[in-house]
Formats: structure tokens, sequence, C-alpha cells
């Protein structure tokens, strides 16, 4: 039988995930998990590069984002979740694919440029911080992915990985790791409520994944329309208007929003009805969700559990990819 294609992905842990997780990835994997060896990586050392001040809340975060994991309906059964900070072997590949890329090039990756100017490190950058591309090549490499689901700004990371890996294949003479390609999913990212291009629990604008019914309709009610729009009777925009971004994204009747948006620019269709329609959509999805996450999250001990379980499948699995990326090197054995 030929082997299943791998994918790799991950999550910083510095909170429970939200809806804007949901569209850009969770809903993804849950369906790749079939026909695919998935592995999940809770990136507890990877948020630590901007979060050592707060280690606590790092790995307080492990738990619950697994739990958002297994809510959603990541079943372990058939997907690997494992903790980055208790795979050393990530950490040993980490430290020898620093010594192929140049401190030029990280700075030059746009993703950490982007990212350097959003946290305002100025001058004051984290050396782990600047390196975690290094370190995220570690991840995907020793998993020995070649697909790797990632929203669209991650996309320079696994260039980069990519070409460590080159590197290292070119120096060694044959093809010892192999290249992956990003999966970006065709929904961009969700915009926040207020309009703006991204669904953030920093921005302030984010539904979590078990929020109550009542947190819902708030989120919806405060979301940015047309502002042209005055009366119902009024002919409105669908074009940048939130309520419809959403609907596009999880209302499960592609036909009825459709015949929604022919009302809404004619004119006839009021906003307090369309977010009526969405507020209905969301609680319908997130619902369940919530419920299953409550039944999870009075017994962390079982997802502990799961955690020990993929973490040591995944220490076995990265710690013979560091053995043979050892041996290809010609580092000194004992
Ligand atoms: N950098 C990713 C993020 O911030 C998380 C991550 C860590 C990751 N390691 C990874 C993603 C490996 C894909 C593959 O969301």
């Amino acid at each position: 039988m030929p082997s299943l294609p791998v994918i790799l992905t991950g999550d910083r842990t510095t909170g429970p995930l939200h809806l804007g997780h949901y569209a850009g990835s969770l809903r993804n994997r849950v369906a790749l998990q079939h026909g695919h060896r998935q592995t999940l990586l809770l990136a507890d050392a990877q948020a630590l590069t901007d979060n050592a001040h707060d280690p606590a809340r790092i790995a307080r975060n492990v738990i619950e984002v697994a739990t958002d994991y297994l809510a959603v309906g990541i079943d372990p059964a058939l997907t690997t979740i494992c903790v980055q900070s208790a795979l050393p072997a990530l950490a040993e590949l980490t430290l020898l694919y620093l010594n192929f890329v140049t401190v030029a090039r990280l700075e030059r990756n746009p993703t950490i440029k982007d990212e350097i100017q959003a946290r305002g490190f100025g001058r004051d950058i984290p050396a782990g911080f600047l390196c975690y591309p290094a370190a995220q090549a570690a991840d995907i490499t020793a998993f020995r992915a070649t697909l790797v689901p990632v929203g669209e700004d991650q996309a320079p990371l696994i260039e980069q990985a990519n070409e460590i890996v080159r590197r290292l294949n070119r120096q060694v003479g044959y093809d010892l790791l192999p290249e992956a390609r990003a999966l970006i999913p065709e929904v961009g990212r969700l915009p926040g409520a207020d309009g703006r291009a991204k669904m953030s629990k920093s921005g302030g604008n984010a539904l979590p994944l078990s929020a109550p019914d009542a947190e819902i309709a708030a989120f919806v009610q405060r979301m940015y329309t047309d502002p042209g729009h005055l009366r119902a009777s009024d002919p409105g925009r669908v074009e940048g208007n939130v309520v419809f971004t959403y609907l596009d994204a999880f209302d499960p009747d592609p036909e009825a929003v459709a015949a929604l948006k022919i009302r809404y620019r004619r004119g006839g269709l009021g906003d307090a009805a369309l977010k009526e329609r969405l507020a209905g959509v969301l609680r319908d999805l997130l619902g369940p969700i919530r419920e299953r996450r409550a039944g999870i999250a009075r017994d962390p001990d079982a997802v502990r559990d799961v955690l020990r379980t993929g973490t040591a499948r995944a220490r076995a699995l990265t710690a013979e990819t560091l053995g043979a990326v050892r041996d290809a090197v010609g580092l000194f054995r004992l």
C-alpha cells in the first residue's frame, strides 16, 4: 500500500482558538485527517520566542488549544497531536539548521519583518524570535512532511524551510529530506467584526470557539455592513460587507445566500434580518462545538493522555529523522 502524504502544521499556544482559526485552518484539518498522515504541533516553544516573559500562559494554553482541536473534531486516532517543547529532536535540528541560514536571510524573511514591526521590537529582537524560521524548518522536516497547511502569511516560512532543505541535500549529495509545499486555504483570512483585515484576539475582535449565544449575538450585532445602507429599502453593497463575508464562509446554504445578495443589492433587505440569519448560522455551528468542548474540558487528564500518546509517537519519529541527519552530515559518533 502506498504510504499516505504527510502533513504537519501547528499553532502557537498563546490562547484558545477562535472562529478565524476555524475558518482558516481547523475545518480543513478535520477533512485532511482522512487520506493523510497528519500531525498537529502545539508550538509552545515557538510561542516563547515572543512570550518569554510569560511562560505560564503558554503552558496553560497547551491544554486549551488541544481541547479546541478535539472539540472541532480532530480525532486522535487519525491525527497525532504533540507538544513541541517535549520533542528534543526539534531543538537539536534547529541548532544544526541555524548554520545553514544567514542572519541577513532571516532578517529579510517577509513574515519575520512584518511580525517584528507588529510587535514593536525595534532593535530589541529576541534572538529566538529572529531564528524561529529555522525552528519551523526543523518542525516540518523532522516529520518529513511534504504538505503544510498554513495561512498565506506563513508561506515565506515554508520557502525558507525549503531553502535549508536544499542546502542540506546539496551538501550531503542526495535527497536526505523532502521539500514541503504550503497548502493555503481558499477562504482568505476572516475579517474582524469591525471589518479590519484579520480576526485576532489581540485586536479585540475575535469570537472564541466557546462563545455563548449571547456573545455570538453581540459579535454579529457589532458587525460592519454598508454604511450607506440606512433603510431596509435602500440598495446595499455586498462587497466589503462583513456579514456577507461571514455568510459566504459559514452558511451551509450558498444558494440562499446568493438570493439574499440579490435582494440586498436591489433594496428591501434590512441589516437586522441579515444579521439574524448570520447569528443563527453561527449558533448552529458553534453550539455543538461549545458543548463538546465543555465535556472535554471537564476531563483535562484525558486530554493530557492524548498529548502523551501523540508526543511519544512523535518523539520516536523525530528522533529517527535526527539520527538520519546526524549520520548524513557526519557528526561525531561517540
Ligand atoms: N508559525 C505557526 C503559526 O504561527 C505555527 C507553527 C509552528 C507551524 N511550527 C509549525 C506551522 C510548523 C506549520 C508548520 O501559526
